[in-house]
């Protein structure tokens, strides 16, 4: 198949790929740029392992064309951390036990990164609901509540400051 030059955007970097037109934008991604944090777990949009940021909107990764998102933002799981400083999602998860498996929790963190962005402090119901398109076989989402809880904590107290992993606090 033919392929054609695009130019993305990602965590903050331009970068070209040459892909057929229509190539989704999960398996260029992961295929071609080896940000491999975005998953492929199921086959009918209905599991969210695949979630990225666009223009800071959770979208479905696995649904949309490549080419189609050359004028966005996009964000994905490697993107998030400050160099060796998890965001405080990340560190969430790490400190709450958020993820197990961890198949589904860069598609959750993400979008939790989101409600955070327009909601700083959601309730259980309003986290259930921002998760409902994030399908976890693992943790009973409690854990995951309690992970973004966390995440609410620390940006309360330390808006700027994020951890360094092994960095005692
Ligand atoms: S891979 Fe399941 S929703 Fe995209
Ligand atoms: S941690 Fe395994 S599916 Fe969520």
């Amino acid at each position: 198949m033919n392929k054609e030059l695009i130019r993305l955007r990602i965590n903050g970097q331009a970068c070209e790929v040459a892909v057929p037109a229509n190539k989704l934008l999960l398996d260029v991604l992961r295929e071609d740029l080896r940000l491999t944090g975005a998953k492929r777990g199921c086959d009918d949009s209905s599991c969210g392992c695949c979630a990225v940021l666009v223009d800071g909107v959770p979208q479905l990764s696995c649904v949309m064309l490549a080419a189609s998102y050359q004028e966005a933002e996009i964000t994905t799981i490697e993107g998030l951390a400050d160099g060796p400083r998890l965001d405080p999602l990340q560190e969430g998860f790490s400190v709450e036990a958020g993820a197990q498996c961890g198949y589904c929790t860069p598609g959750i963190i993400l979008v939790a990164k989101a409600l955070l962005e327009r909601n700083p402090n959601p309730t259980r119901e309003e986290m259930a609901a921002a998760l409902s398109g994030n399908l976890c076989r693992c943790t009973g989402y409690m854990q995951i509540y309690q992970s973004v809880e966390y995440a609410i904590k620390k940006l309360r107290t330390a808006p700027t400051e994020a951890a360094v992993p092994g960095e005692r606090r």
